[in-house]
């Protein structure tokens, strides 16, 4: 029965929260800014608090917290939040994808608009109605802990993907049921680490924001993702939290911003007792409303701190409205007042569906890139027909009636859990499940063994490491667990003599080694590129049989190999692939699918040189090192195909252009070998004298293009002149006229990239 205003479905948003903000008490409005972590007292969180949101339940606590709400005075329901970042994170049996930097490997933002739409399927039918995904900090120090969370290290590429991430999540609107909030995360700036250390000052002036960091913040923001995280990073002194320039001259004066600001993880608590920047809860409160912040994230503290600044005149008590507002404005938005979106009685027809897991495969298959290969792979070309023989390099390794003999070793060859990296079931954020169902993943071991024409035999090889307590306590002084300390494992001879013993009576080896969850993510950031434990010693060991050795790099981020991997056969990085991984790596390894990711992210010799991002300023003093190069192992877009590609004919279709004006350019792409290709054609600009120092070159777009073997097509290059920018000493993004390069081909190396010149009136 409808007994008030805002009751009332058929009233226009705003006049709903209208009126029930006037009848909110001051408690109930702070109360609706908290968004309190469900792990903890719901009765609390809800009851006593008022809490407008809740982060991180369980399946059986969105039913509690529900039926708390019933108990309230106004009975306004709960935003259920999570962090479904790469899948459903921590639902148990939901599809877990190949992680954000994998799939920045497709380079192909339909297929993510699909995986955030799935993953919105999902996560809708379990009651949760907010994720926070996708991430769009740009990726620097390869150190960073969340390196895996990004979509790679180039802005035009951030900003194309995350916006079909949003696309995907938000699906048609959000009175549809199977739409989620999206969160652009993390406002802005996080990942400018010191040492590639996590939530440390980020050094960084409003200018290289504005160049690098923003622009994709700002696409989305444009095109209505409800919702925008803050990072924990505190740049010029000034926390995020607070940053008045960033969150409201920039992001709601300049872009129009009118969505919601969610804080991260106790920021407004850290404030008080990590920063020692605010004196008390009640001057962070005050401060953190003032600045413009909605939903204050797991700081329970906030609504004591909220009601003593008001008692104490730090700030007006009507200071919380526009905040509650916008929250409320999400509520009536997604209809939660009619139906609070409860979990589904069938939701398991759509959590974890077959759909779902094919659609994991495609993204999986295509999250995979192939580094190097001297022609080993693939294992199995296609034979006529199609059906596989097996077959070298150069003819068959044995004649097609013999199965070929595979060691698969390594400690990652068959770990399921690590397999699906950070934010999955396994990584330890959620506590309610050790892992996802070991049936529903495909280890590289499970997919090699599934394939006919192999023998499998497996050897571990090597361990990685193990944890010690951290003698500082188990506890940060917030509570917050504190991570044990990582001690990598010394190499055992023993395990490496019983690899070494499989691989003697092999054809070819496949040894799967990376790094584990303990090394990933949010405060477990690395000092060092390098394999950990006894991996190292496993890959010398195995390259010295003089077998032929397939890496497969099962790394949440790139990593670094020792000197022996230059004497592998092949090297493939699969970023952690998610559940489909392994049967996406055999697929690929015995020929079954043509290798086509490309790297959204390039791959550092050494972890001294750091930062190895493609798009650096133009310096000084050359490009080395006196004692290396300065040049990355492997670039920013490379990638190989089991085909050769030739680009040709470039040119650009006038020779000069204003500023409004959209350029084209063709150029040819031939497959000159004999396997089809997916060719990514990327198209990168060189602006050739800038007013400010700035990036040599930088990518504007791309094109993906299926060539058949002797195929060659002419491919059309559009782009707009407003897109060659740079952003000047004043801040302002402007098109310099002058002379510009039109930089295409198939990587960002110079080497591989033709030229055209073109100038801008
Ligand atoms: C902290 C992380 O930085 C953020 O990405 C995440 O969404 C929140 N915690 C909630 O778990």
């Amino acid at each position: 029965m409808t007994s008030h205003p805002y009751q009332d479905a058929a009233l226009p948003t705003a006049d709903r929260v209208e009126d029930l903000l006037s009848r909110m008490t001051l408690e109930e409005k702070v109360g609706q800014m908290l968004q309190l972590d469900a792990r903890e007292d719901l009765d609390d969180a809800v009851r006593s608090r008022h809490a407008g949101s809740i982060l991180h339940t369980s399946p059986e606590r969105i039913l509690l917290a529900n039926e708390l709400v019933a108990q309230t005075r106004l009975r306004i329901p709960l935003l259920v939040a999570e962090d479904c970042i790469h899948g459903h994170s921590f639902w148990p049996g939901a599809t877990i994808y190949p992680t954000q930097l994998g799939m920045a490997a497709s380079w192909d933002a339909d297929l993510l608009e699909r995986v955030a739409r799935a993953t919105a399927e999902e996560v809708a039918v379990t009651g949760i109605h907010w994720t926070f995904s996708p991430v769009l900090c740009i990726a620097r120090d390869l150190r960073w802990g969340r390196v895996n969370e990004t979509f790679g290290e180039d802005p035009y590429l951030i900003g194309e993907l995350a916006s079909a991430m949003v696309r995907g999540y938000q699906g048609d609107g959000l009175s549809d049921r199977t739409a989620v909030l999206a969160t652009a995360k993390h406002f802005a700036g996080y990942s400018e680490t010191q040492g590639g250390r996590d939530a440390s000052e980020a050094d960084i002036s409003p200018r290289k924001l504005r160049s690098w960091f923003l622009p994709p913040f700002e696409r989305v923001a444009r095109e209505g993702c409800r919702t925008f995280m803050l990072g924990y990073q505190t740049t010029d002194g000034v926390p995020i939290t607070l940053n008045d320039w960033l969150l409201t001259e920039v992001l709601k004066g300049e872009w129009g911003y009118t969505g919601t600001l969610v804080t991260d993880w106790d920021n407004v608590g850290r404030m008080v007792w990590e920063q020692h920047v605010q004196p008390d809860y009640a001057h962070a409160a005050a401060a953190a409303t003032k600045a413009g912040n909605d939903m204050i994230m797991t700081t329970p503290g906030f609504f004591e701190g909220a009601l003593a600044a008001v008692e104490q005149g730090l700030i007006a008590p009507d200071a919380f409205d526009d905040a509650v507002r916008r929250i409320l404005t999400l509520k009536f938005d997604l209809g939660l007042f009619e139906d609070p979106r409860m979990p589904s009685e069938d939701l398991d027809t759509v959590v974890g569906s077959r759909a779902h897991a094919d659609l994991n495969l495609e993204v999986a298959r295509r999250s995979l890139v192939l580094l190097e290969n001297d022609g080993t792979l693939p294992l199995l070309p296609a034979a006529p027909g199609g059906a596989l023989s097996p077959a070298a390099p150069g003819g068959p390794l044995l004649p097609a009636a013999e199965p070929l003999r595979v060691a698969v070793v390594g400690p990652l060859a068959d770990d399921a859990q690590t397999q699906l990296g950070d934010w999955a079931g396994g990584s330890g954020q959620a506590g309610w499940l050790d892992g996802q169902p070991r049936e529903m993943i495909t280890t590289v071991l499970d997919g090699l063994r599934a394939v006919d024409g192999l023998t499998v035999r497996h050897a571990r090889g090597a361990d990685i490491l193990t944890l010690v307590d951290d003698p500082l306590g188990a506890r940060f002084p917030d509570g917050q667990p504190r991570p044990p300390l990582v001690v990598p494992t010394p190499p055992d001879q023993g395990l490496i003599a019983e690899a070494v013993q499989e691989v003697e009576s092999a054809d070819v080896v496949v040894a799967v080694v990376g790094d584990r969850i303990e090394l990933v993510g949010e405060g477990r950031s690395t000092a060092t590129l390098e394999l950990i434990g006894g991996q190292n010693a496993l890959l010398d060991a195995l390259i010295a049989t003089g077998r032929p050795v397939v890496i497969v790099l099962l790394a949440s981020k790139p990593l670094v190999l020792p000197a022996s991997a230059s004497r592998a056969a092949a090297v493939i990085w699969a970023a952690n692939p998610g559940m489909q991984g392994g049967r996406a790596i055999a697929e690929l390894i015995t020929g079954a699918i043509e290798p086509s990711g490309r790297l959204p992210i390039s791959f550092a010799r050494h972890v001294g040189q750091q930062p190895t991002y493609y798009n650096q300023i133009r310096g000084q003093h050359g490009h080395r090192y006196a004692d290396l190069t300065q040049s990355p192992a492997w670039a920013f877009g490379e990638g190989l195909s089991y085909t050769t590609v030739e680009y040709s004919a470039l040119t650009v279709l006038s020779a000069s252009f204003g500023a409004d004006d959209t350029l084209a350019a063709d150029v040819t792409v031939t497959n000159t070998g004999s396997r089809p290709v997916l060719e990514t054609v990327q198209v990168y600009v060189r602006d050739a004298v800038t007013s400010v120092s700035w990036a040599d070159k930088e990518l504007k777009t791309h094109r993906q293009v299926p060539l058949a073997p002797g195929e060659s097509q002419r491919v059309r290059i559009e782009l707009p002149v407003a897109d060659c920018t740079i952003v000047d000493a004043r801040g302002r993004r402007i098109v310099e006229p002058g002379d510009f390069e039109l930089l295409v081909g198939p990587s960002s190396r110079d080497e591989a990239l033709l030229r055209a010149g073109f100038t801008v009136r």
